[in-house]
C-alpha cells in the first residue's frame, strides 16, 4: 500500500510545493515510486516538473499529475495506488479537495514559516480539520516549520514562534525545514535536488535535512500504527 501525504496550508507562499517537492526527491533517491498529485490550481509543481524535464534532468522514479477537482482527485488517487508515495500538493483552501485528500492520506503535513502570519493559520487549519472529523481525525497532522535560517533559530523571534507552538499545542515535527538557496534553485531551475548541478555539500546538506524528515514521517506513522 502506498504512503499518502498531503501538504497543505491555507497560508500562501509557506512552503506547501517546495516541501512536496523535497519530499519526493528525497523518496525517489531511496528507490521508492513518488507521484505527486498537484491538485492546485496554481499547478507550480507540474511547472517544477516541465522545467525539471526542459534542464534535461534525469527524473527516476517521479511523476506528476494535475488533478482539477474533488472528482478527478478520487480518480487520480485511484489510478494512482500502484505508487510507493504519493503527494498531494492541495490548494490553500479549506475545501472539498482537502477533505478527500486528508481523508486519505497517513499524514497532512502543514508547512509554516515560524511567523506571526503563518502560525496562527496553522492553528485555525488544524481547529477547522479537527471540526471536520469532530476530533476524531482518520490522518495524523504535522506542522513543520519552515525556510528557518541557522542563525534564526537563536532570535527573540524564533523563540517567541516556539512559545506560540507551545501555548497552541500545534504539534510540530522535530526537523525544521533549514532556509536554503538550493530549495529555491531547485523550484526555479528544477530538479529533483539530488540531480541539480552546483554546490554538491549545499545539496548534500538540503537532502540529508530531507531525509530526516522523510525518517521522521515514517517512524511517526509506524509508531501510531503500533499502538493501534
Ligand atoms: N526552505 C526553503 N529555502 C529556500 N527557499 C524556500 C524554502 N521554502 C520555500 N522557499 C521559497 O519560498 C517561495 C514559496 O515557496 P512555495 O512555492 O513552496 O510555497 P507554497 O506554499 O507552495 O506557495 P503557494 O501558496 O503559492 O502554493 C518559493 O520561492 C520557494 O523557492
Ligand atoms: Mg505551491
Amino acid at each position: 500500500m502506498a504512503l499518502l501525504l498531503t501538504i497543505g496550508t491555507t497560508k500562501g507562499g509557506s512552503g506547501k510545493t517546495t516541501l512536496c517537492v523535497l519530499l519526493a526527491s528525497v523518496f525517489a533517491a531511496k528507490g521508492f515510486s513518488v507521484r505527486i498529485l498537484d491538485a492546485d490550481p496554481q499547478a507550480t509543481a507540474i511547472q517544477w516538473y516541465a522545467r525539471s524535464l526542459d534542464a534535461g534532468r534525469k527524473l527516476e522514479n517521479i511523476a506528476v499529475d494535475v488533478v482539477q477537482g474533488a472528482d478527478q482527485l478520487a480518480k487520480a488517487l485511484a489510478a494512482a495506488s500502484g505508487a510507493d508515495v504519493i503527494l498531494i500538493d492541495v490548494p490553500g483552501t479549506v475545501d472539498e479537495i482537502l477533505n478527500i485528500a486528508a481523508a486519505h492520506s497517513e499524514m497532512v503535513l502543514i508547512p509554516a514559516r515560524a511567523s506571526g502570519a503563518d502560525l496562527p493559520e496553522v492553528v485555525r487549519l488544524l481547529a477547522r480539520l479537527d471540526a471536520m472529523y469532530e476530533g476524531a481525525k482518520p490522518f495524523l497532522t504535522r506542522c513543520v516549520l519552515n525556510g528557518v535560517s541557522g542563525i534564526a533559530k537563536n532570535t527573540a523571534a524564533f523563540k517567541v514562534a516556539a512559545a506560540y507552538i507551545e501555548d497552541h499545542a500545534i504539534p510540530v515535527t522535530k526537523t525544521i525545514v533549514v532556509e536554503r538557496p538550493v530549495l529555491q534553485l531547485m523550484m526555479m531551475d528544477g530538479g529533483p535536488l539530488g540531480t541539480m548541478p552546483g554546490d554538491a555539500e549545499q545539496i548534500r546538506k538540503a537532502m540529508v535535512n530531507g531525509e530526516m524528515l522523510a525518517d521522521e514521517i515514517f517512524e511517526t506513522i509506524a509508531a501510531v500504527g503500533a499502538e493501534q
